[in-house]
């Protein structure tokens, strides 16, 4: 395994949930951080919790703007690890109710998003390094009804992921598909029933949890560290997928 300690991992969608965690996880070993988000209000919360340090800085960008995702990557120069966890709450209309405006959105920022990220990435990525991507429980367990969406588009994450690490191979290029994580994107979805609804959930997980950022951080950083993983799309759901 190859050490995070001095270098470069850009994560964007670091100024909350998921992508925070990654952030302080790859900090703690060593690696400079940029955290990446459109709110530069919640780019300075993510700061303040991260801690003052001369290892980590913020660079606001919508990833679904081209032009300010070529300026991100010009800004970064040479870097390792690229890491993507950004995204919005999916829709989760019926069929024969959806919302085909808020579906373009969706798939905008999340799969067209990811898309403009590697485009530009790969730039000044350095040869070796890696690209990991987020999809989600949602491809195996679909929300009924209202699922067909996230679920096609967390879906296509592997198959993007196969390609892209056989073409830009020897850069490596792979998926964390989480579970259930306790995130702001919950309080959003849910609001005050949170804690209710994940104490129900999470006692019928395997892991007997909803898992927190730091649980799932360590998946991004094996995909980081290990040279030998590409293509691959790496599970971490408390064993959902078991039920
Ligand atoms: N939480 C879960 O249970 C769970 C489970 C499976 C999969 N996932 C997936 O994991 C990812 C992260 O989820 P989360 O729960 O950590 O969400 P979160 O707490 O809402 O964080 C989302 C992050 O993405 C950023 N973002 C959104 N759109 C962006 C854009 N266009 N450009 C740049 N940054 C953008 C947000 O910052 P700004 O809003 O400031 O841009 C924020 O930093 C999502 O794709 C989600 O679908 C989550």
């Amino acid at each position: 395994m190859a050490s995070l300690q001095g270098k470069k991992v850009v994560v964007v969608g670091g100024s909350s949930g998921i992508g925070l965690g990654v952030a302080a996880a790859a900090l703690q070993n060593g690696a400079s951080v940029t955290i990446v988000g459109r709110s530069h209000e919640k780019l300075q919360a993510a700061l303040r919790s991260l801690g003052a340090s001369s290892t980590v800085r913020s660079i606001a960008t919508d990833m679904t703007e081209e032009t300010e995702v070529s300026r991100l990557f010009g800004n970064i120069g040479p870097f390792d690890h690229l890491v993507s966890t950004a995204g919005t709450p999916p829709p989760n209309y019926p069929i024969n109710d959806t919302d085909m405006d808020f579906v373009r959105r969706f798939v905008d920022n999340k799969l067209i998003g990811a898309v403009m990220l590697a485009k530009h990435a790969v730039r000044t990525l350095i040869s070796g390094g890696s690209m990991t991507f987020t999809s989600g429980i949602n491809k195996d367990r679909p929300p009924v009804p209202g699922g067909s969406v996230v679920s096609a588009i967390a879906g296509s994450f592997s198959y993007f992921s196969k390609a892209l690490a056989l073409e830009l191979a020897p850069t490596r290029v792979n998926i964390v598909s989480p579970g259930w994580v306790d995130t702001p994107m919950w309080d959003e979805l849910v609001g005050e029933a949170k804690s209710g609804f994940f104490a129900d959930i999470g006692s019928r997980l395997p892991a007997r949890k909803v898992a927190t950022p730091a649980d799932i951080a360590p998946a991004y950083l094996y995909l980081m560290e290990s040279e030998f993983t590409t293509g691959e799309t790496l599970h971490i759901d408390g064993g959902q997928r078991l039920i």
